[in-house]
């Protein structure tokens, strides 16, 4: 479960980081930290489309945890304590994901994310609260880490979870584009992608979601394939 779940954070990231962000500032379009304030025409840089993520499947029914973490933060809040900092020293040797137990969050998940393109790298090397200034393309920045607390997940919590974190990547995406439609300067959205040299298009929610679906789709079956399948004894 935790691999799908993961797949599909790991789609809509990269999707909205390569083909909406990526492009869109290119095409005149603007991302920041600041982007959620009123009158600031702005979306929200990657790493806060996760936080806004994880925000919202905190409040939904399946107990499912998100949150992106490292030992260099930015953020302070998002620096690993305790046993998940044994866990991400172990992630940083083997570059693998690491599962472990932690006395409060239950079962724990990570996953190495890594510098896969320089802009994480010059963004937090220049960002005046980074404590590292030193990141190289290819370090592992940090790991997003996924908490459940049972031990035993069937296929029924497997479709609950899964599919309430897809409704969860909708919504966060759903905000970005509630944003965009009350830019000062209009902008279309629809059935396409910004490109440089094009007019400027933003996808709407069920183009931006069939991406993604598409994306994660692979790993989601097969994961529910090894859920489902009981192993005769
Ligand atoms: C334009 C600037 C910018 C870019 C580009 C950027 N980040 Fe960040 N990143 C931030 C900021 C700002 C935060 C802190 C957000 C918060 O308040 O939680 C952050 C948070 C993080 C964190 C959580 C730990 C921390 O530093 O607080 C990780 C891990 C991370 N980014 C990795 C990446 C990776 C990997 C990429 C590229 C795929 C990337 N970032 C691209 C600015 C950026």
């Amino acid at each position: 479960m935790f691999n799908s779940v993961n797949a599909i954070n790991d789609a809509a990231g990269t999707i909205y980081t390569s083909q909406v962000v990526g492009p869109g500032l290119k095409a005149s379009l603007k991302f920041g930290e600041d982007w959620a304030e009123p009158g600031v025409d702005k979306g929200p840089l990657p790493a806060l489309f996760l936080r806004l993520a994880a925000g919202k499947i905190e409040a939904k029914p399946p107990p499912l945890g998100l949150y992106l973490g490292s030992d260099e933060p930015i953020n302070a809040s998002n620096l690993f304590g305790g046993e998940q900092a044994a866990a991400f020293e172990q992630l940083k040797r083997t570059e693998a994901p690491v599962f472990s137990t932690d006395p409060d969050a239950g079962f724990v998940a990570m996953y190495p994310d890594f510098a896969s393109a320089m802009p994480c790298a010059t963004c937090h090397n220049e960002h005046e609260d980074s404590p590292k200034i030193d990141w190289e393309l290819g370090d592992v920045m940090g790991a997003t880490t996924w908490t459940f607390p049972k031990s035993t997940v069937g296929p029924d919590d497997y479709l609950t979870t899964t599919d309430a974190f897809m409704t969860t990547v909708a919504e966060a995406y759903s905000d970005y584009f509630n944003k965009v439609a009350g830019f000062a300067e209009p902008v279309e959205f629809g059935a396409g992608w910004p490109e440089p040299g094009k007019p400027l298009i933003v996808p709407d929610l069920e183009t931006f979601m069939a991406a993604v679906r598409a994306r994660a789709a692979e790993t989601v079956l097969n994961e529910l394939v090894l859920t489902a399948v009981v192993v005769p004894e």
